[in-house]
């Protein structure tokens, strides 16, 4: 387990406000009350349903039911742990966060490790690259030559050789005295039915994966010759996640260019660098993620993609849009602009620009077109045949599901008129049928998370066995609420007088939550005199004819005052009353609070959500208020 100083949470926590922890993420469309208000970023919706509280430091959507503080927004956004989200939070607003302690166990620390594993693979480095310089790598710079690399990019990449055989690796890094644990952390070494190490790149050239700051995470080792597999990559580790990163971020940061050409292997981020073209990242080969393109997105403000153009790269285009789209739909507080290029005759961005030159291959990122104008070319080009033309049908399924991803009101109509030439149709007719197609992919997305969140919710009940919170049987009551009336009964004419108890400190039936106690507390408001209280015979004796979770009132009331001594004097006595009050209050509070969420989730007129979450809003003042008033007594 690793462990941070409760001082340093707390340190984090109180300078890392939740408003612009979040508004790095979502743009804030409206202020109700303490609540700041905008798109959720958990899941699609049309209406805002994700509140920001910067008083209570807290996030809600009442769409997903996700909740939390600025920690536990980070860890969902970010999916980080919460020591790496703490981190995550020190390192933006300046707080020193130390972490990693282990359990102690064999005295490792996380830390640690990771800095003999970053250690492991600046040494690997400087052994392949030495490597690729010896005899035995003249195979490897052979190959290099053969793709028209030069000196200085080998140099500025760091590329190298990793010999043939099993172990000149691991040799070499033992007699620099890494030990096995340290070596098998690293993900340079595959575990042999023996359990020995061996070497994982073995006749290879070498590429040494960078992270923005240029240090050394991981390592990509392509094949010399035709056979498979052609690349072999470092897994994940410690120091290592491929989602996360772009390859050649560490150069294409520093560009006076302010978009990123995102290009699928780093081979081709390397070509384009040698042509000149400082802005070009890869992925990594992985799909395209959204860790990844929200890296993007701190620094550039436009990103230019080239997919392959054979059959799994054009599959692989259309979902990595799909989630882009989604993705920045959802993100309403990230700004970046998606084009997507391709290069000429299927060839990949390395082969083009050495057959073409830099030149030519930026006139082709110029021509790349807007996510609208790629989506209607990809339903124009997959629905089309030389012989039988268009295929109507499936081009008009195409364009109202792409239409639909559009979140972008101005792009979605632009496709809609582009298509409406070929449907033969009103543009709106289209824009409207993109509408609805995106409204019901919602109401299915919300009745799917409805549904899991039922199943939660049965869960939680039959696990903790308690009572479903909107269906209060008439004889419910908590001890906080008989004491108040208890409280109530003893401080009687007092409860009449302004100077010593304010009017809206008088408690009123609707304080309260079942039919039975209401009935009670409004037997003894209207039995009330302002010069002697209730008669508390009287009050027994309505109590006895009712049943409190169960029980005779009357029993209930009584056992609850004889286990309150009397106060000292009539101060202390009004003290307590209060809060009681405030306490039975901040109860039904919540309980309005927990009855409302289900109601705005359902809410389908946009009016009606709108005035619950007013409700919502202006209950959540009422209650941060109660807590402060019970604070102060
Ligand atoms: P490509 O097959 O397009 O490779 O895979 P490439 O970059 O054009 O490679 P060359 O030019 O033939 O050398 C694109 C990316 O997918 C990953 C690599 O990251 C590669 O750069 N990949 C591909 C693998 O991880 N393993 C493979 O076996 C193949
Ligand atoms: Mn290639």
């Amino acid at each position: 387990m690793s462990k941070i100083p409760q001082s340093t949470i707390d340190e984090v926590l109180s300078r890392a406000d939740i408003e612009s922890v979040v508004g790095r993420y979502v743009s804030f469309t409206k202020r109700t009350g303490q609540n700041l208000f905008g798109l959720c970023p958990f899941h699609s919706e049309k209406t805002p349903s994700f509140s920001v509280n910067p008083h209570r430091g807290s996030f809600k959507c009442y769409g997903c039911q996700k909740y939390g503080n600025s920690i536990g927004f980070i860890m969902e956004i970010e999916k980080l742990s919460f020591p790496e989200a703490v981190k995550f939070l020190g390192d933006l607003y300046g707080v020193n966060v130390e972490w990693g302690e282990d359990d102690g166990g064999n005295g490792s620390d996380l830390k640690e490790r990771k800095k003999r594993v970053m250690s492991i693979l600046t040494d690997a480095a400087g052994f392949y690259y030495k490597a690729l310089n010896s005899d035995a790598g003249k195979k490897a710079r052979d190959y290099a030559a053969s793709r028209k690399l030069t000196k200085e990019t080998l140099i500025k990449f760091g590329i190298g050789y990793a010999p043939e055989g099993f172990d000149h690796l691991y040799r070499y890094l033992k007699n620099k005295g890494y030990n096995d644990d340290e070596l098998k952390e690293s993900g340079l070494f595959t575990i042999s039915k023996k359990g020995t190490l061996i070497d994982l790149f073995r006749g290879r050239l070498i590429v040494p994966i960078f992270d923005a700051w240029g240090k050394i995470v991981a390592f990509g080792g392509r094949n010399l010759g035709p056979e498979l597999p052609k690349y072999v990559n470092s897994p994940d580790s410690l120091v290592y996640k491929k989602q996360k990163h772009l390859y050649a971020l560490n150069y294409a940061k520093k560009s006076k260019s302010k978009q990123l050409i995102i290009v699928e292997g780093y081979m081709d981020a390397i070509a384009i660098h040698q042509a000149g073209i400082d802005n070009a990242v890869a992925a990594l080969g992985t799909a395209f993620t959204e860790s990844q393109l929200h890296l993007a997105s701190k620094y550039a403000e436009e990103v230019v993609f080239f997919f392959d153009s054979d059959g799994a790269g054009k599959a692989a285009a259309l979902r990595a849009t799909k989630m882009m789209l989604d993705y920045l739909r959802r993100m309403t507080g990230i700004k970046i602009r998606i084009k997507i290029a391709s290069v000429p005759n299927g060839k990949d961005p390395d082969e083009y620009i050495k057959t073409n030159g830099a030149e030519s291959f930026r006139s082709v990122v110029r021509s790349a077109k807007d996510v609208n104008d790629y989506l209607f070319a990809r339903a124009y080009d997959d629905n089309y045949d030389q012989e039988t033309a268009l295929d109507l049908t499936r081009f008009q399924e195409d364009i109202i599901t792409y239409g639909s991803w559009l979140y972008d009101p101005i792009k979605r109509e632009k496709m809609a008129v582009q298509a409406a030439q070929y449907l033969n149709v009103r543009s709106e007719t289209i824009v409207a049928a993109m509408d609805k197609a995106e409204k019901d992919t919602f109401d299915k997305n919300n009745e799917i998370s409805r549904r899991s969140q039922e199943r939660e919710d049965e869960k939680e009940v039959s696990e903790r066995r308690v009572e479903a919170v909107n269906t209060p049987k008439a004889d419910v009551v908590s001890r906080d609420e008989i004491e108040l009336l208890v409280r109530a009964v003893r401080i009687g004419p007092v409860l009449a007088d302004q100077s010593k108890i304010d009017r809206k400190d008088v408690l009123r039936k609707n304080d309260f939550q079942g039919e039975n106690i209401r009935e009670a507390v409004k037997f003894f408001l209207v039995h009330f005199d302002a010069k002697t209280g209730v008669s508390e015979g009287v009050l027994i004796s309505k109590l006895s004819q009712l049943l409190f979770n169960g029980i005779k009132a009357e029993i209930f009331f009584d056992r609850v005052n004889s286990s309150l001594p009397q106060e000292a004097n009539e101060d202390a006595e009004i003290a307590k009353y209060k809060q009681a009050l405030y306490r039975v209050r901040i109860h039904a509070c919540e309980r309005g609070l927990m009855e409302l969420g289900p109601l705005i989730i359902g809410a389908s007129d946009p009016e009606e959500k709108e005035r619950l979450m007013e409700k919502n809003a202006a209950l959540e003042a009422y209650l941060q208020e109660l807590q402060e008033n019970l604070g102060k007594l």
